[in-house]
């Protein structure tokens, strides 16, 4: 049979009805037919295709083991967020992209250590409790940490001037599930805008910020992890984050806090910042 704009999708659709794996049968036959109304919806030129290709191309050939692109192109094209929502808890805090910092491991720190190694200017501590949808406080949850700098760099970022592990801290809750740290407040930041996913943010005069905030990790035994931020509640670019992030439910206040006593309970002086954010994990079924 000839090939034709209509006959190409059952055709490409037959050819992996003999997948075994299922759900890999689904899914690619569902690709060839969002793809193929895709492509003639679209009714792409030779030149047009071409340099289509040319930009995978090139998506590809920026990544390495301290760069993923792929992500970061899914991010600015919003599917990173779109499959972290449909996989989302339900009842616990909200879960938001894990992003392209998470490469390095974490290392454990105490309760009420300071992530900061580098000494920044307004000290930070961030604190709250792990819990479960039941209202079970967690003790002993793993809550992983990382932020950039208070001028917007990650430590893998800036090799020389950062040490591995700034801003960064895996911690393990008290008994009441509680953890406390110190830090500094992070700044809003652009995405990495030298590769190819950075000229199609130009391209379409797209700007690269995301609005300043704390990565966390957290996971406890029988319970659903959570990957998420906790947002610096009025924030640069909080209406506008470059990779769709932002939750109401996770804009946390970074307050201004006098109290000497409560300075003094967390080993820092006054005035210092405050930001509570307590995380709740789904139970597993
Ligand atoms: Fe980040």
């Amino acid at each position: 049979m000839d090939f034709t704009i209509d006959s190409a999708t059952p055709a490409v659709s037959a050819s992996f009805e003999a997948t075994p794996d299922p759900r890999q049968r689904e899914i690619l036959q569902m690709l060839t037919r969002h793809l193929h109304d895709f492509v003639r919806e679209a009714s792409p030129t030779i030149e047009e295709w071409n340099s289509a290709i040319a930009f995978l191309t090139d998506v590809g050939k920026w990544c390495s083991d301290t760069r993923q692109e792929f992500i970061l192109l899914s991010d600015v094209l919003g599917v990173s967020m779109l499959v972290e929502t449909i996989n989302g808890q339900d009842g616990g805090t909200e879960s938001t992209v894990l992003g392209p910092f998470h490469m390095t491991e974490s290392p454990r720190r105490m309760l009420g250590d300071s992530i900061d190694m580098i000494g920044g200017s307004r000290t930070c501590v961030m604190s709250g409790q792990v819990r479960s949808t039941s209202g079970r406080p967690l003790a002993g949850a793993a809550v992983d940490v990382w932020q950039c700098t208070e001028d917007g760099f990650y430590d893998v970022q800036q090799p020389d001037v950062q040490p591995p592990g700034n801003g960064r801290g895996l911690f393990t809750t008290d008994e009441d599930g509680r953890y406390r740290f110190r830090t500094v407040v992070p700044s809003h930041y652009p995405i990495p805008t030298d590769g190819p996913v950075g000229r199609l943010l130009a391209a379409t005069r797209r700007h690269p910020y995301r609005p300043a905030h704390v990565h966390f990790l957290v996971s406890a035994d029988g319970h659903e992890e959570v990957t998420t931020h906790a947002f610096v509640a009025g924030s640069a670019y909080t209406d506008s984050d470059a990779v769709f992030a932002v939750k109401k439910q996770l804009l946390v206040d970074f307050a201004d806090c006098a109290d000497s006593g409560l300075a003094a309970a967390y080993g820092v002086e006054a005035p210092f910042v405050l930001a509570e954010f307590d995380i709740v994990l789904q139970e597993q079924a």
